[in-house]
Order: structure tokens, then sequence, then C-alpha cells
């Protein structure tokens, strides 16, 4: 086995997203360069109960290079049974989910919640890291509940005492959710007490900013959540430099998307509808899509509208409303030339809250 260490430097981490991580967007972000892939939130307790949504969650892409799956629960004995079988299927790697704000979650002790009992993460660290010997370890946290329990370092601790090989640090705290910028002074003091990888993950959305987090935190790799759905080609740019693509570039890399997704879900009636859903989801995201701005500077990942669009293609690909979104997902499910020309127009607008679009 590699060590993680070694597969994780440099790496910048597609980032465990409910919805966002499905398989055929996974496929779409390494055939973009993402070499390390992770699961959506799969619930431990859903996958004991032979829940097939769940199971669905944990299907690795047979060309994924090195796939974690990451699981929720708080028993020790139902999060190693979990690890077993995700190992089985073909995870390289299980993470701990400690991040999730959703109160669905927490109020039955998961997610954020959990980070609350260090005692129990390191439980339950020690639980999987004995069914699965074979297989590293990480556990994803926040900085803490709130402001005024930033127990970070404390969680990182205890999970490194249960035998975590790895410490994913989400820079903000399960009560700040989106309204202010990842604290990257924490993370660097992650890396400076904890003595295994830290990977580092808040607001990067563009190559600067992930060698900026890389080299400021001394962190031995990145993750990235919303900047891979707002442009899944931030990874060719870690390699390429920052890349404008135009408005024609961008559809191709939504058709190739929806192919992909063909592949996955089918071509039939019922593929169709399901991959509609997905297009419509993602297309929340993609219309989100800012260059580097005429005057050299570059857009924050929590400011939006800086940006006037340079053709009427580009125009429609900003468009946040419900009519847009629907004339772009049939074009592209048809596989249909994209017309701005002919773009119904807007009625309604798109709700663009980061809250409410997380449901891990
Ligand atoms: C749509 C969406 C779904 C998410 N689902 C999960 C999840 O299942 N598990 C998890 O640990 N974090 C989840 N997150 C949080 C991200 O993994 C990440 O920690 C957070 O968005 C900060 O990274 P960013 O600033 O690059 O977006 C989700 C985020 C988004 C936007």
């Amino acid at each position: 086995m590699t060590p993680l260490r070694d597969t994780l430097q440099g790496a910048v981490v597609l980032a465990p997203m409910t919805k966002g991580s499905n398989l055929p967007y996974r496929q779409l972000c390494q055939e973009m360069g993402a070499r390390v892939t992770m699961s959506e939130m799969t619930v431990a307790r859903r996958l004991k109960q032979k829940s097939r949504r769940e199971f669905a969650l944990i299907r690795r892409a047979p060309e994924e290079r090195f796939f974690g799956v990451q699981l929720a629960g708080n028993k020790p004995e139902e999060m190693a049974w979990a690890a077993t079988l995700v190992a089985s299927r073909g995870a390289d790697w299980i993470d701990v989910n400690l991040g999730c704000p959703i109160d669905y979650f927490t109020s039955k002790g998961l997610g954020a919640a959990l980070g609350r009992e260090p005692n129990r993460v390191r439980r339950i660290v020690e639980a999987i890291t004995r069914a699965v010997p074979e297989r590293p370890v990480s556990v994803k946290i926040r900085l803490g509940w709130n402001d005024a329990h930033r127990n970070y370092l404390e969680v990182a601790r205890a999970a490194v005492e249960g035998g975590a090989s790895a410490i994913v640090v989400h820079g903000r705290t399960r009560a700040a959710r989106y309204t202010m910028s990842a604290d990257w002074d924490a993370i660097a003091e992650v890396v400076r007490e904890i003595p295994v990888p830290v990977i580092g993950n808040g607001d990067l959305l563009f190559r600067h900013e992930i060698e900026n987090a890389l080299a400021r935190t001394g962190c031995c790799g990145v993750m990235t959540a919303r900047g891979a759905l707002i442009k899944p080609w931030l990874f060719r740019e870690v390699t390429e430099g920052d890349l404008d693509l135009t408005g024609e570039e961008r559809v191709e890399v939504y058709r190739r998307y929806v192919a992909l997704a063909k592949g996955h879900w089918g071509s039939d009636d019922r593929g169709v509808s399901r991959i509609r859903e997905f297009l419509l989801w993602h297309l929340g995201f993609w219309c989100r899509y800012t260059p580097r701005l005429p005057d050299g500077s570059y857009p924050a990942m929590q400011v939006r509208g800086s940006w006037q669009p340079r053709t009427p293609l580009e125009a429609l690909l900003a468009r946040s409303d419900a009519e847009a979104h629907a004339f772009l997902a049939d074009a592209l499910l048809a596989e249909t030339p994209v017309d701005p020309e002919r773009a119904p127009a807007p009625a309604s607008a798109v709700a663009l809250d980061d809250d409410a679009l997380e449901a891990g």
C-alpha cells in the first residue's frame, strides 16, 4: 500500500458532496485532472439497512484512481462494519464525516455533532482501523460547532490517537456555514500541531489560491468542493495555468458530463429524467462561473455577480433562472446546438444559497 501521504502530496482532492460528487461528475473531474476523489456522504446505518440508494453512493467508477468513501455514523461497531463493506467494494480510503451541519443529521449525533465528542471520534477511528487495517482512515472536521467552541485541535488529536492517517479541515465552524471566508490560519495551526498529513479546504476557486494555500499552511494537499462544481476544469488549471474557457468550450465540458451520465444512468426515459434532474442542479453552479476580471483581479468565491459576460452564449450560461436552466438542460440532453437566440426570457430567479444546496 502506498502511504497516504504520498498519494495526497500536492493533490487537489475532489470533496465529498451530497449530490455533487455523483459518479459521472467524479469521472468528469478525473478527466479534467483530479487524481483523488471522494464519494458523497454515506450513512453507515442506511448501508446496514440495505438501502439501495446508499449502496449506489459507494460505487466506484472503474477508472477512478484513488477513491475515498465518506461514512457518517456515531456507533463504532456500525462504522467498522460499514468500513469493511465499502473496502470490499473498492474504497481505497475511508473518511469519517464530522462536518455535516444539517439539523436532521446533527440531531441524531452525526456530522458536526459528532465533532463535539472527541472521545467518541477516537473510538470510531480505532474501530475502523482495526476492522480495515489495510485502508487509510481520515476524518473531515470543521473548526468547531461555533466560535465559542473551536475544538479542532482536540478533535484532530483524538482522531490521530485512534489511528487516523490524515485530517481534512474545512476552515469554518458549523454555525458559520458559508457566511464567512475559511480560516486558513487555523488550518495552518493544525498542520503545525498534528503529526499526520492535513488536507486544507475552503474557498479555493483559482490556481493561485491553491498554490498560496499550500505554501502558506504547509498542508499536504487541498480539497475543493464548490470550486469543482463551478468549474470542473479547475483541476486542469493546476497544471496548465488559468483557463478562461469560451462559452462554446464550456458547453463541450457540460456535454461530456451528459455523455458520462448517460453511460452511468442510461439513455432510456428513466435515465434521461434522472440526468435532467442532476443537470438542473449542476447548472445552478455552472452559471456562477466568473473568469479573471478585465482589471486583472480575481473574483472571490464568496462574491458574486461582478462580471460582464462577453458573448450572448456566456450571458445565457450566466443566467440563474429556471427557464434558462431548463432550456440548457434540454439542449444538452438532446445533444442539439445551444442557440442563445432561442432561449426563453427569464420568469423566475433560482435561489443561489450554498447553505440550501449543501445537504452533507
Ligand atoms: C452541494 C454540497 C454538498 C456537500 N456535501 C458534503 C458531504 O456529503 N460531506 C462533507 O463532508 N462535506 C460536504 N460538503 C462540504 C464540502 O465538502 C466542503 O467542505 C465545503 O463546501 C467547503 O469547501 P468549498 O469552499 O471548496 O466549497 C458539501 C458542500 C456542498 C457545496
